[in-house]
């Protein structure tokens, strides 16, 4: 999502001292070597990445002798920026699009025609905005969920705010997710296949509440409408059992109010004001008015982390409410001792918080039992300490700090509860990815008001001040993803990191790590030179980027999922051009105005010589 310039958190208070000195120098913390011998000593060599590993990887054996996964090589060739039309790879690689806005679901691969375009078109074809997704299926065929995050109404619908209800429903419709099978043909890659499971899933489709907060009178309004309907699908989770995660963000910016209104703390905790993002929606669809009293608490039924069956299209998407309200950038799982269903949260906003969810058991006893491991266990929200050790804080009313707080009002007004616990406020927490050896990395994009006047200054996790360009922090838990303390490090502070070319990056974003020790970092927003986003691949051994992939003018490079022999890639091309196609007709050839605007596309990305990406 574009920057918003937004801050939600107004408290200049900070949960410890102002650290002048930062406790690693930015240049020592590009080297991974040092990072890994940082936490080696903080928790022990045995959990760090294996900087002792042999190195005698091949890209068609990913297995050392004992079965362990080998130390991920990077051998392709890094490509320089660039700020063209087209998106560019590394030259071992190709790749193909698919999935364009607007292409019909029913796999005719057809699409419907950017005039005269309608919201019952839209209901029926791919979203914009192309976001987080994930791939479940085999090497040929499977199931594609794909978040549509936003798209702008000058682009979607032709004319820059909506005079009509009818325009306003062909942007709720160009939101949401998409679900789609899609299989590869030898002769013509990979399309959209006709199937039951084919659906889309917007602002408008009904929806469930689970969980603590289900049943709360804080999720329902006067009007009685039944919940309904995902907004602002930025990243994403798949859980072990098979099912897709779809996690709303900048939801506040959809909402409005058309006479005087002011805003409760708890909606300006969420950045509710009554012009939101201009999107304008509130004037033809009551249930965006802020202002209107039968749709009191609509704005409470947005934030949440939404659990979608892929290969069940009858079941409507569920909303867990155990998982907390924020600006949810995506939901990372990973299965954690005992076996317990542990979720990694980012809410990407500037000064907020990493939080963590840990299932009250072993989630496949849970599911055996009826329940949903995401309905019952403990949300926690991450302090970083200035010596590198952390601190999970319990958002419960077990907590003594939450005296007088219930339950629901701890998981919908999340961020207040957070607030009083002292968690840090980070640089916009975005993705998070485990990595190997149970060490988990979160990009932090940017944050451009760190230590401006009211504002936090530097910590020693967010160590700039102003902090234009991003970092990426790791952590190790202290019991396998379960515990309450965990040992960090910064593993990238992007304007040091440069590559062998002297090249850096910026506003890291997407991101995600193979379990082989690459992690794969795509950046959202100002490149170094005013380049395009870009996506490159960093060694958790050896911290070394390179650049793999370069988007178009004006995109987003975002989402990531791959098959399950990770020799197939997607990534996604937000808003390329930002829909000027004086900038960009990706996907078609770039022939300037005359051609067609831009569209939102997914891209595969695959191995010359069938091996697995990043290799
Ligand atoms: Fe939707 Fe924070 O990016
Ligand atoms: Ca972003
Ligand atoms: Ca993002």
């Amino acid at each position: 999502m574009h920057d918003t310039d937004s801050v939600s958190n107004p408290s200049p208070t900070r949960p410890f001292a102002e650290i002048v000195q930062t406790r690693l120098s930015r240049r020592s913390v590009i080297v991974g070597g040092i990072t890994a011998a940082a936490l080696a000593a903080a928790i022990g060599p045995a959990s760090v990445a294996g900087a002792s590993d042999d190195d005698d990887d091949d890209r068609d054996d990913d297995r050392r002798d004992d079965g362990r996964p080998r130390r991920g090589r990077i051998d392709f060739t890094s490509i320089p920026l660039q700020n063209g039309p087209t998106p560019t790879i590394a030259p071992e690689y190709a790749m193909s699009v698919i999935l364009p806005w607007r292409e019909l679901l029913d796999g005719s691969g057809a699409s419907f025609d950017y005039a005269g375009f309608t919201a019952e078109q839209q209901e029926q074809s791919i979203g914009i905005g192309h976001d987080g997704m994930w791939y479940f299926g085999d090497g040929r065929r499977g199931v594609l969920c794909l978040n549509h995050e936003f798209g702008s109404t000058q682009h979607v619908t032709g004319v820059a705010a909506p005079t009509t209800l009818e325009q306003v429903r062909l942007m709720q419709a160009a939101h949401g997710v998409s679900v789609v099978e899609i299989e590869r043909s030898r002769r013509n890659g990979w399309q959209i296949r006709s199937s039951r499971k084919n659906r889309r899933i917007t602002v408008n489709t009904p929806v469930e509440f689970a969980g603590p907060a289900a049943a709360s009178a804080l999720l329902q309004t006067a009007a009685g409408n039944a919940p309904a309907g995902t907004l602002n699908n930025c990243a994403n989770g798949y859980t072990p059992w098979g099912t897709y995660l779809t996690c709303e963000e900048n939801f506040n910016g959809y909402f409005g109010a058309a006479v005087p209104f002011t805003a409760s703390p708890a909606q300006r905790r969420y950045g509710f004001n009554a012009g939101g993002f201009g999107y304008a929606w509130h004037l033809f669809d009551p249930r965006f008015d802020l202002a209107n009293a039968d749709y009191t608490n609509e704005e409470n039924r947005f934030g949440w982390v939404v659990e979608i069956d892929p290969d069940r299209p009858n079941v409507a998407p569920v909303k867990r409410t155990a998982l907390g309200r924020t600006k949810h950038e995506g939901a990372t799982v990973v299965e954690g001792k005992g076996r317990r269903a542990v979720v990694y949260l980012g809410d990407d906003e500037r000064f907020e918080y990493i939080y963590k969810f840990v299932s009250s058991g072993n989630w496949r006893s849970m599911r055996a039992r009826g329940m949903s491991p995401l309905d019952e266990g403990t949300l926690y929200v991450a302090r970083f300490h200035e010596d590198g050790t952390g601190e999970w804080l319990e958002l419960s009313t077990a907590n003594p700090l939450l005296a007088g707080w219930t339950t629901d009002q701890i998981l919908v007004n999340t961020r207040g509860a957070a607030d009083v616990l002292g968690a840090t406020p980070m640089d916009r927490p975005e993705w998070i990815a485990i990595g190997r050896d149970e060490q988990v990395y979160c990009t932090l994009t940017n944050n451009t008001q760190r230590g401006s006047a009211g504002r936090p200054g530097p910590d020693a996790a967010n160590p700039l001040a102003p902090n234009p360009w991003g970092h990426i922090v790791r952590w190790v838990d202290s019991e396998q993803h379960t515990g309450t303390t965990f040992a960090w490090d910064i593993f990238a502070i992007a304007q040091d990191t440069v590559d062998a070319g002297g090249q850096m990056f910026g506003s890291p974003d997407g991101l995600w790590a193979d379990g082989e020790g690459r992690v794969f970092v795509q950046t959202d927003g100002a490149q170094p030179g005013a380049n395009n986003d870009q996506m490159l691949v960093a060694s958790e051994v050896t911290g070394e980027f390179r650049r793999l992939f370069t988007g178009v003018a004006g995109c987003e490079v975002t989402g990531v999922a791959v098959t399950p022999d990770r020799r197939t890639m997607f990534v996604n091309l937000q808003h390329p051009g930002d829909g000027d196609p004086n900038r960009t007709n990706f996907p078609a050839e770039f022939t300037g105005a005359a051609g067609p605007v831009p569209r939102d596309a997914t891209v595969v990305i695959t191995r010359l010589d069938g091996g697995v990406i990043g290799s």
